[in-house]
């Protein structure tokens, strides 16, 4: 089997974390710098990572998690966040990081920030946030395949209160909302789901190939 397909059995959604075993600094790093290679819609990366070890917000935050276990058991509670809307000076500043990165003058570059601008600052709002969201979810899937890799355990967390959390987070009114959490850390002995199959249909129900 590949390593691939190794790793990605090997994860699970993690129903019960060992409270006591902590993720490094060294393996923490790696999995932001995964976050950083994330690809988006025009590079635009209109994401936040939150990275919360503080005892007492996790506690508050476990009180609009329905309760869930993890977010409190876990080393470290990520939450990916998203911008609430793009704005022109985001894009100037894409425009900006991009003529630095790959040694390219502004102006050379005028005739793409006028179409990026033209493109983007026409959507309607709420279509510009889900689709910033979207983007969160890209983010969620190399977390957790890097996770695996180095097999370090995760939960994608849909299950709270959005809202709420970004009133704790203090995200209200600064273009930000959470979008989805993962909790990550070590797996307890005494999750019982660690030896469940996995449940997953078919390939054939999943794939259709055009030749
Ligand atoms: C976007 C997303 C949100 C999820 N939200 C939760 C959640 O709030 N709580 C939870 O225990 N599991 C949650 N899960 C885990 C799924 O139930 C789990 O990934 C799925 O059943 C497949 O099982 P596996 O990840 O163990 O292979 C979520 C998964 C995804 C991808």
């Amino acid at each position: 089997m590949s390593k691939i397909i190794e790793d990605l059995n090997w994860r699970y959604a993690v129903d019960q974390f060992d409270p006591s075993k902590k993720v490094s600094e060294e393996n923490l790093n790696t999995i932001l710098e995964a976050f950083r290679l994330v690809p988006s819609s025009y590079g635009l990366q209109p994401l936040k990572l939150l990275v919360i070890e503080n005892p007492s917000l996790l506690s508050e935050l476990l009180s609009v998690s329905y309760n869930q276990r993890q977010v409190v058991d876990c080393s470290h509670l990520l939450v990916i966040c998203a911008y609430d809307e793009i704005t022109e000076p985001i894009i100037e500043d894409l425009i900006l990081l991009t003529s630095t990165a790959q040694d390219k003058s502004p102006e050379s570059m005028e005739r793409y920030s006028a179409f990026l601008k033209r493109t983007i600052l026409a959507m309607k709002p709420d279509d510009m946030k889900q689709w910033n969201a979207r983007q969160a979810y890209i983010a969620l899937g190399h977390i957790l395949h890097t996770c695996a890799q180095l097999r370090i355990d995760s939960t994608p967390m849909e299950g709270f209160q959005k809202d709420a959390y970004d009133e704790l987070l203090g995200l209200t009114g600064h273009n930000l909302h959470s979008v989805v959490a993962c909790p990550i850390g070590y797996r307890s002995d005494q999750d019982t789901q660690q030896h469940l199959p996995k449940v997953r249909k078919p390939l054939n129900e999943l794939v259709d190939f055009y030749r």
